[in-house]
């Protein structure tokens, strides 16, 4: 059996950008920096004063997009020689986005940057278009259309709790959806009668049609929702989301896709993808602070949800989806992190990262499904994957490896 660092050293120090899903770790910087004798100060004065790291030139790219990289790792406060592999929980801040998160608090707790002095600009009060906007031009959406909440649960509660459906009614959703995906669901299922109905999904899949067809053939004159997962959660396959909506539109459902994993790895337009609502979060993929979600409701669709949580504004439906960030009092310093991890993005760009992303994919997948025993899980090609490489190894204890 394979242990962490054989893992490690059949992917290759080289094949480091974020993803993946395990961290070797034996101290962290500041442990190391405190042993090394270099410590003199608190991490502020370590991490973010002082000279720090330019971005690497685009013609350095062009020249050599190693070396490139190489140079773009400096922009994360790693130990030198840590490996981050863990995106799809939760991706680590680069320098740019931790230093306008922090520059947020530090201006906000001088109490002056509101006229009334009784408003600490609260996040969980307002519409706060300015966070908004860039969020919603970013995803392909209208600013009415969005709702920034505090991650992909709540997003997803708040449109399973929202909808009114009646005993009987019939929710589908794939097997593959997070914890947080189906919970909602089988609570509704328990406590009003909703009947769920899950579809087992190929792994991998054969193709779009096949996907298509399970769902279809789940349907019933009383299904009323479909949920699925952009990027499934348990094997990082990349559902048909646009396809899934526009067979959930034919058949007159509302369709619902958990993109938790998206944002970040590739560019969306969610009237693109035509879906009723999506959930992203941009504290995996996107690299923000931790604890934002990105909740989108169509124009239109708003007026169908409850509030699943009520204060000032509950019933305020013109204001559309800002009727759901209405949640009581959580910092706003976050969602300026959140508009610097957008800038940071654009400034790498989009077509370079997610080329990186696929790049990495097909070499873990090469690397690893080349080993003894291992079964690949995660598709052939490059239709049904993006970040997530999934292999399986019959027998392989994880609990013990993940010790
Ligand atoms: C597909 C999917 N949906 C939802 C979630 C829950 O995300 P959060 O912890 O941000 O609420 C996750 C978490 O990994 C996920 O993978």
């Amino acid at each position: 059996m394979l242990n962490r660092r054989e893992v490690l050293g059949i992917l290759g120090a080289t094949a480091v950008l974020p993803p993946l899903a395990w961290a070797e770790r034996t101290g962290t910087l500041a442990e190391t920096q405190a042993a090394s004798g270099a410590r003199t100060g608190g991490l502020i004065e370590e991490v973010l004063c002082g000279t720090q790291p330019a971005m690497p030139p685009d013609a350095l790219y062009t020249r050599d997009p190693e070396a490139y990289w190489a140079e773009l790792r400096k922009q994360w406060i790693f130990r030198p020689g840590f490996l981050y592999l863990n995106n799809g929980t939760n991706g680590s801040c680069p320098r740019p986005i931790l230093r306008a998160y922090i520059e947020s608090i530090l201006k906000e707790e001088q109490m002056e940057s509101t006229e009334d002095s009784e408003l600490y600009p609260l996040w969980g009060y307002g519409n706060w278009d300015v966070y908004r906007k860039p969020v919603a031009d970013f995803v392909g959406a209208k600013v009415e259309e969005i709702a920034l909440v505090r991650n992909a649960t709540e997003g997803l509660n708040y449109i399973a709790n929202g909808l009114d459906l009646k005993p009987g009614d019939e929710v589908i959703y794939t097997d593959e959806e997070h914890g947080s995906g189906k919970s909602p669901w089988l609570l509704k299922q328990k406590r009003y009668g909703v009947v769920v109905r899950e579809v087992t999904l190929p792994k991998p899949p054969a193709s779009k049609q096949q996907i298509l067809d399970l769902f279809e053939a789940a349907r019933t004159p009383r299904t009323k929702v479909v949920m699925a997962s952009h990027i499934t959660t348990m094997t990082g396959c990349v559902l048909p989301a646009r396809e899934i909506c526009d067979w959930a539109r034919q058949n007159y459902l509302l369709s619902f896709i958990d993109g938790a994993h998206v944002i970040g790895q590739f560019p969306i337009n969610l009237h693109e993808i035509g879906c009723d609502f999506y959930i992203t979060t941009p504290h995996k993929w996107l690299l923000s602070p931790k604890g934002i979600g990105v909740l989108y409701i169509r124009e239109g669709a708003s007026d169908q949800l409850w509030n699943t949580i009520a204060t000032g504004g509950w019933d305020d439906y013109k204001s559309h989806a800002a009727r759901l960030m209405q949640f009581g009092s959580t910092s706003v310093c976050i969602l300026a992190g959140l508009v610097a991890a957008i800038d940071f993005w654009k400034t790498v760009g989009p077509d370079r990262i997610e080329r990186r992303i696929r790049e990495l994919h097909a070499y873990a997948k090469a690397k690893l499904g080349a080993q003894p025993g291992a079964v690949m899980i995660s598709g052939p090609g490059t239709e049904f994957t993006a970040g997530i490489c999934s292999v399986e190894f019959p027998g392989f204890d994880r609990p013990k490896f993940q010790q």
